[in-house]
């Protein structure tokens, strides 16, 4: 009876695998794919390339990590991950390198998250406002680091105008304009409490900036959580958008728009142009669409329902919950994906969904999850590839060292992905020793950390 069971649910696997084609990547593909990404920062980082390329390789003007001598009470804002946050940050310089905060989560309701840029704005001081209220700082005009994960464009620390929203968010009135002074006239507007806002910094870069505060080969920062995207060292003489040549900025790439002009057309399947299709910001964000946690469980769920209604699953039944958006989560792949009680969680989930899954249901469901968050893993693997390729060269060495800082639910708390990831990169790279560090808070903290920096440089100046 057993070696029946298995044997079945080893046919399953197969038939699911055989379904799903094309969503298993060979080392070549991959290797391609990390060719093709090698070939769009290029684009992106040149003077008449950059307003055609779809990976916009944004500077930051964040030009050095940190030293360990930052020191001052700073406070930061965290707006675009899972939660909406505000935080107040110590620095000291003690001699032993120390970082304490305090933080306070706050709701953004899905009506503000599409509703008017100023309504946004307001809820943001309002936020900001109780978080003091509750410090009782509310009389101090503390420095304010903004980390605020959109793809901007920046032309000095403290300006930033959003190009295009991403993942969830969609108000009105922002794009085209710097967020730094929408945000200073809704607290303005209060009169309650002031505040000298110095940087806005991506996550991408906090978690960089986090992470290079412990170690100092840290020179890229990696998310992979509600959307995905990198940010790296590069050498300035290569920054054509940047005037000067000497030392390094950290440059967002945005890497969620790879393959927004097409190039990644051949490996997209029906699944991803569905999404895409179904989603805010239709014909963009097509790499983070494969890849990130916003659209993972939504990317099982398309392949259950299909499944499904080809009479390959559950008896060909479907339940009004498995076909509605958005009610397989991306939490629930983490669990299925779980080691011991996998199995046991899919029956869970599958049930709660209305549905009533055999074992070998709950077998391939398992198998579905694995080969989506794979093949996210792999296509993560493969741009970082190419990122460490390019750092390798710009320092001209045979063999480099380097340090990826990394935050995000979806490398955090699946249980293979990390793993994973880590092992297409030294596939993909075997010339390289990457040390990959999770950053603990790295979005909040790293933009109190920018704005720390910032503040020593400014007072080495003067002095
Ligand atoms: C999206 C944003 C990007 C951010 C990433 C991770 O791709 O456009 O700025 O870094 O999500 O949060």
């Amino acid at each position: 009876m057993r070696r029946k069971r298995l044997c079945l649910a080893g046919s399953r696997y197969r038939a699911v695998d055989k379904y799903l084609y094309h969503m298993r990547l060979s080392e070549e593909t991959l290797q391609e794919v990390s060719q093709r990404f090698r070939k769009e920062m290029e684009k992106g980082l040149g003077a008449d390339t950059n307003p055609t390329a779809s990976v916009k390789m944004l500077p930051t003007f964040v030009r050095s990590t940190p030293d360990g001598t930052e020191n001052g009470d700073f406070l930061a804002l965290d707006l675009g991950g899972t939660n909406f946050r505000v935080l107040r940050v110590r620095v000291s310089d003690n001699g032993l390198q120390k970082v304490e905060m305090e933080n306070q989560i706050y709701a953004i309701p899905e009506e503000l998250m599409r509703g008017s840029g100023v309504q946004l704005f307001d809820h943001i001081a309002e936020c900001l406002a109780n978080f003091m209220d509750k410090l009782n700082i509310k009389d101090e005009k503390l420095p304010l680091g903004f980390t605020f994960s959109f793809p901007c464009r920046q032309t000095k620390l403290d300006e930033s105008i959003l190009v295009t929203w991403t993942k969830g968010f969609k108000c009105s009135g922002v794009e085209g304009k710097d967020v730094v002074s929408m945000l200073r006239r809704s607290i303005k507007k209060r009169g309650d409490f002031d505040i000298d806002i110095v940087a806005v910094v991506n996550d991408t870069v906090g978690t960089m900036m986090t992470c290079g505060y412990d170690d100092h080969n840290c020179e890229i920062g990696l998310i992979v959580g509600t959307g995905t995207n990198a940010c790296y060292m590069e050498e300035m003489r290569h920054i054509d958008l940047v005037e000067g040549d000497e030392g390094r900025m950290c440059i967002n790439m945005e890497w969620g728009a790879f393959g927004d002009d097409g190039v990644l057309n051949d490996i997209r399947t029906e699944f991803d142009r569905e999404i895409d299709m179904g989603s805010l910001n239709p014909g963009k964000q097509l790499f983070e669409k494969m890849i990130s946690g916003m659209y993972m469980g939504e990317l099982v769920r398309l392949i259950l329902v299909k499944m499904t209604k080809e009479g390959l699953l559950f008896n060909g039944r479907l339940s009004s919950d498995l076909l509605t958006t958005g009610h397989f989560e991306t939490r629930y792949v983490s669990a299925i994906e779980k080691e011991k009680e996998g199995l046991q969680k899919a029956h869970e989930i599958l049930t709660k969904l209305g549905l009533e899954p055999s074992h070998e249901d709950c077998m391939a469901t398992h198998r579905i999850c694995q080969i989506v968050s794979t093949r996210s893993a792999n296509l993560c693997g493969a741009t970082l590839a190419a990122v460490l390729r390019r750092i390798k060269e710009n320092k001209g060495l045979d063999r480099l060292r380097s340090t990826v800082g990394v935050d995000g639910t979806v490398y955090k708390k699946h249980p293979h992905f990390a793993r994973r990831l880590h092992k297409t990169v030294r596939k993909l790279l075997p010339d390289c020793d990457i040390r990959f560090a999770r950053s603990e808070d790295g979005s909040g903290k790293g933009a109190a950390m920018v704005t720390a920096v910032a503040y020593r440089l400014a007072a080495q100046h003067k002095a």
